[in-house]
């Protein structure tokens, strides 16, 4: 224990509960957790760091399968930008995902497709998998897709998602998966960016009883993508769509003409695996680059480790394939250890709050991994819900923002029955994989604390304001990790001045998070949100700058700044301060169609919550927008806005208080 006399800085963890592994998920496990205890953690966590190239070497053998064995197991530096894995080393995704388990036992359950409306759902086997992904990887291949190439994903949650992304990665392509609630406007710039020229999409989505115009908003995002050669489209509800004939191929019409096995590209363990855009502190989203065989390993490792997979078990991540959550805990972490995934195509409500509940009894699911923003909406529904039997659940996952100490235990008594660990995973689309975690049936684990590093990973709390680390215990700052994983993002596609300035220029010799964090007493880590412009919605992550941007576009808008505030139900929402040109009035209409614009430049989920108009925004002489007077306003804390008279007029923060007053 810490010095009990010193003021703690990490105050929460000196009054928390742990939790210990819970007996009874130790007595009903198919076999024991792969590691036996705490020690043996530390003990192959000290390795990990101390010798990482052994270490690594040893776990990249044992995961993965190679076509060619690697000699160089690290190279590069997080001071230069030029790290490198497992050099030499020669292997295919989709090999190590498919192929291996097919053949062992073609017959084993890989996907278990659970549609949106109950019982319309179907299994697909490894074997099945197999053709599925080698006729679509011909079918790419003959629209001329190379290796190297991007192709963009713009689907559902259905499992000719899974299938896009492995036959991308069997001919060697590289994927761009577009979150399918983002409009028009953002596929059309992550197309253009990723320079994609094949787009896979399907007629239309089905969520929540409700459809969504898949194809729709591809054909008018590709009306400035002058590139883009085909698309390929699958047919889902059989609507009516507009077609382009020479452009658009029926997936099922294609796949029918070419051979059920094609030979995985062999490709180099640096090969670029995918892209995924993410929201950064500036405007313009981010294609952040992972590669072939660290990513690979990054995801078997923590599937192994933090959710103690074993051989047979049902995995359910509630996260979209458009997210990084989706793209390694649906896709890749489950299908590498050779486990059947759940697909879910709906949504936590519907037709009922229940609808998680009886996924998980029907499939007999051993593993749930979902954001807390779900389970606050399931908690508030009520405990009535919850009244499916889940006797198979050891492992229940939480992900994407911080998990609030009630809602963590509603889940370890209300959903788990106290039989099942609670996961608090804490990690970022550029780490790849889990990086602070416990391990399920090893780490003892604290309500709102992601408590451990992960192996190979090196944190390091670091004070802001001098840029040193700070060492020891009880300690608060920003978080930066200190030395190389395999996971992690090696650029951002076409900007790699930009992936050295966000993540390994802030603080020469490390990666930085963009993340706040505690370490406790206990060293265990508490991860208090972002430092940077980002806001956390529902477990999405938006830039303010982004949603800046889109507002900007609407012709009345003068000026505009968002903030992030706490939100009940959301954890953060979208807040919108806009100043309008001259001859414009402020009115309600007028207020909904900034909401509108923002819909339309990025999509429904970045939606702001509330817009204010106001006469002008709380600028520095220097015309530095002042968002912190903004967030303060919000929170009811008018009286601690500090010195506002640096404002160039500092008479506008009464007039913004009134509005917000008024408009509540
Ligand atoms: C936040 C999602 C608290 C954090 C996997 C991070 C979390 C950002 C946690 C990355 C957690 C993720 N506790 N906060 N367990 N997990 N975050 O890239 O702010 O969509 O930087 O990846 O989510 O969001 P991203």
């Amino acid at each position: 224990m810490g010095d009990q006399a010193k003021t703690p800085v990490v105050a929460e963890a000196h009054l928390v509960d742990t939790f210990h592994p819970p007996q009874k998920m130790l007595d009903k496990h198919p076999s024991k957790p792969h590691l036996s205890s705490l020690e043996e953690y530390q003990q192959l966590y000290k390795e990990s760091i101390t010798e990482p190239e052994k270490y690594w070497a040893r776990k990249a053998r044992e995961l993965l399968t190679w076509t060619r064995d690697f000699e160089t197991v690290r190279s590069g530096s997080l001071a230069n930008g030029d790290v490198a894995w497992f050099l030499e080393g020669q292997l295919n995704a989709s090999y190590n995902l498919v192929d291996r388990h097919a053949f062992k036992d073609p017959n084993r359950v890989a996907i278990i497709y659970e549609a949106d409306e109950p019982n319309e759902g179907r299994n697909l086997t490894y074997g099945e998998l197999l053709r599925e992904v080698s006729k679509v990887a011909y079918v790419l291949k003959k629209m001329g897709v190379r290796k190297g190439d991007t192709v963009a994903i713009y689907l559902p949650m259905i499992p000719e998602a899974i299938i896009a992304f492995l036959a991308i990665s069997r001919i060697g392509a590289v994927h761009s998966v577009v979150f399918a609630g983002f409009s028009a406007d953002s596929l059309r710039d992550r197309v253009l960016d990723a320079q994609s020229k094949v787009v896979i999409t399907s007629d239309e989505g089905k969520r929540g009883g409700k459809l969504i115009g898949t194809k729709k908003i591809v054909d008018d995002a590709l009306k400035q993508c002058p590139d883009v050669s085909s698309v390929l489209v699958f047919k889902r509800t059989g609507a009516d769509i507009p077609w382009t004939p020479g452009r658009d191929l029926w997936w099922h019409e294609e796949v029918e003409k070419w051979p059920s096995y094609i030979a995985p590209e062999v490709m180099n363990a640096e090969d670029p695996l995918f892209l995924l855009y993410t929201s950064g502190s500036t405007g313009k989203p981010k294609g952040v680059m992972h590669t072939t065989a660290g990513y690979l390993l990054g995801a078997a490792m923590t599937g192994k480790y933090v959710f103690d997979i074993h051989d047979g078990d049902r995995y359910f991540c509630g996260g979209d394939v458009g997210w990084i959550t989706g793209h390694t805990y649906v896709v890749y972490a489950p299908l590498l250890l050779g486990v059947s995934t759940v697909v879910f195509e709906g949504t936590p409500a519907y037709p009922n709050f229940s609808r998680y509940w009886e996924i998980i009894e029907k499939h007999k699911v051993t593993q749930f991994y979902v954001a807390p923003t779900a389970l606050r909406l399931l908690k508030r529904a009520g405990d009535d819900f919850v009244k499916a039997r889940m006797p198979e659940l050891r492992v229940l996952g939480s992900v994407g923002e911080p998990i609030a100490a009630e809602v963590w235990k509603w889940y370890f008594e209300v959903v788990g029955r106290e039989e099942a660990q609670i996961v608090d995973t804490y990690w970022q689309t550029e780490t790849g994989s889990n990086v602070i975690t416990p391990l399920a049936g090893v780490t003892p684990t604290k309500p709102g604390s992601a408590s451990l590093p992960f192996f190979g990973i090196e944190p390091a709390i670091i004070d802001p304001v001098s840029g040193e680390e700070i060492h020891g215990n009880d300690v608060e700052g920003v978080l930066a990790f200190k030395q190389p994983w395999p996971s992690m993002a090696r650029t951002v596609w076409g900007a790699h001045k930009r992936y050295m300035e966000t993540y390994l220029n802030v603080y020469k010799g490390y990666y930085f998070t963009g993340d706040g964090a505690g370490r406790d007493h206990e060293g265990f880590y508490w991860i208090r949100g972002r430092v940077d412009d980002v806001v956390n919605v529902s477990g999405h992550r938006l830039s303010t700058a982004e949603i800046e941007a889109a507002l900007i576009e609407h012709h009345a808008v003068a000026e505009a700044a968002v903030v992030g505030v706490a939100d009940e139900l959301t954890g953060q929402a979208v807040n919108a301060f806009v100043a309008i040109k001259d001859g414009n009035e402020s009115s309600d209409a007028l207020r909904k169609e900034f909401i509108l614009q923002v819909r339309k430049s990025i999509g429904p989920f970045a939606a702001p919550k509330a817009v204010y108009i106001v006469p002008d925004l709380p600028k520095t002489r220097s015309g530095k927008i002042m968002r912190r007077i903004l967030r303060k306003i919000l929170a009811g804390e008018e009286d601690q806005l500090g010195d506002v008279t640096t404002l160039s007029d500092p008479t506008i923060v009464d007039k913004i208080i009134k509005t917000v007053h008024e408009s509540r």
